[in-house]
């Protein structure tokens, strides 16, 4: 059985690349076009994979020219893909992605066959989802259905809650491990974010009824609290020049699983440290799933912290 399962989409990113990226209406002439396996699901599926995680992914694709594309990339980089359904008369999910030479993003996605992962499915994953130490959603499918997930999920339930939305109190008393970026932070909890309130933040997020909370900050790492020790914390994160920013928070998100699993008696500070190298090293190259660093041990260093 897998340690890690992840619910969640999958999607084909037709990405652009130009100096900037475009005002509304503006027609720019960009340098480079790329096509490549990304959805945020799959993207933390494989960043814990290629960091030896032994993973499973629980999702929807579509019966066009991607669908078995996608279910073979899968396979490449070992995740187990016996809960992976190729649905009839749906389109895989696509993101359409603009990245600027700042590393900066603008993503529109089409979930297509995303949509249809359902209730169904979750029953019939059920014995995966029970078992899995680790289970990690999103918020790129139909909410309801990684609702009965983490209903049914017995070990460390993580979401990430993202693409932001703020309509998701119902399951947040499910999460163990509650992970946002700034945006979505500010839209969950009616507040712009700033280091000044990030304390009342993080405790306003823990009030929801999750039993931990992650925000993270990008160049400035990620600030941490837990019900259990109360006390807020600051990881930092190495400052590198960025290519590409696409899925780095899903890089953190599967590196954060592989190192739950693997470092079970470690500090939290070191944990999250570790995860912030792995996004850290994603954002030095172009795309999301190939910029994702293959077996990496990120625990070979001490990660700084400070408490807040
Ligand atoms: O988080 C990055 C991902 O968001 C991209 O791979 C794209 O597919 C969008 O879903
Ligand atoms: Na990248």
């Amino acid at each position: 059985m897998s340690k890690i399962v992840v619910i969640g989409s999958c999607g084909v990113d037709f990405t652009t690349y130009a100096p900037r990226l475009p005002k509304p209406g503006e027609t720019l002439i960009g340098n480079k076009f790329t096509t490549s396996y990304g959805g945020k699901g799959a993207n933390q599926c494989v960043a814990a994979a290629k960091l030896g995680g032994k993973t499973s992914m629980i999702c929807r694709l579509g019966n066009d020219q991607w669908g078995d594309k996608y279910r073979d990339n899968l396979e490449q980089v070992g995740v187990d893909t016996t809960h992976v359904k190729i649905t009839p008369n749906v389109t895989t999910g696509i993101a359409q992605i603009s990245v600027a030479e700042s590393g900066e993003n603008q993503i529109v996605i089409v979930p297509g066959a995303n949509n249809c992962l359902s209730k169904e499915d979750v029953k019939n994953s059920a014995d995966l989802i029970t078992n899995a130490e680790v289970l990690i959603g999103q918020l790129e499918t139909p909410f309801e259905t990684t609702l009965e997930a983490f209903k049914l999920g017995k070990g460390i339930k993580l979401l990430n809650a993202a693409p932001a939305r703020s309509d998701i109190t119902e399951i947040l008393p499910y999460c163990s491990i509650l992970c946002v970026n700034e945006p979505e932070a500010s839209l969950l909890t009616n507040t712009e974010f700033d280091f000044k309130n990030a304390v009342a933040i993080l405790k306003q997020l823990l009030d929801t009824g999750c039993e931990s909370v992650i925000i993270t900050l990008g160049p400035e790492g990620a600030v941490y609290m837990s019900k259990i020790d109360q006390q807020p914390i600051h990881v930092f994160s190495e400052r590198v020049n960025a290519i590409d920013t696409t899925g780095a928070g899903d890089a953190f998100v599967g590196a954060l699983a592989t190192y739950l699993v693997t470092y079970k008696d470690k500090p939290m500070h070191q944990i999250i440290g570790a995860a912030c190298q792995v996004a850290t090293m994603s954002v030095t190259k172009e795309g999301t799933q190939t910029s994702y660093p293959r077996k990496f041990d990120a625990f070979k260093k001490d990660y700084k912290y400070a408490l807040l």
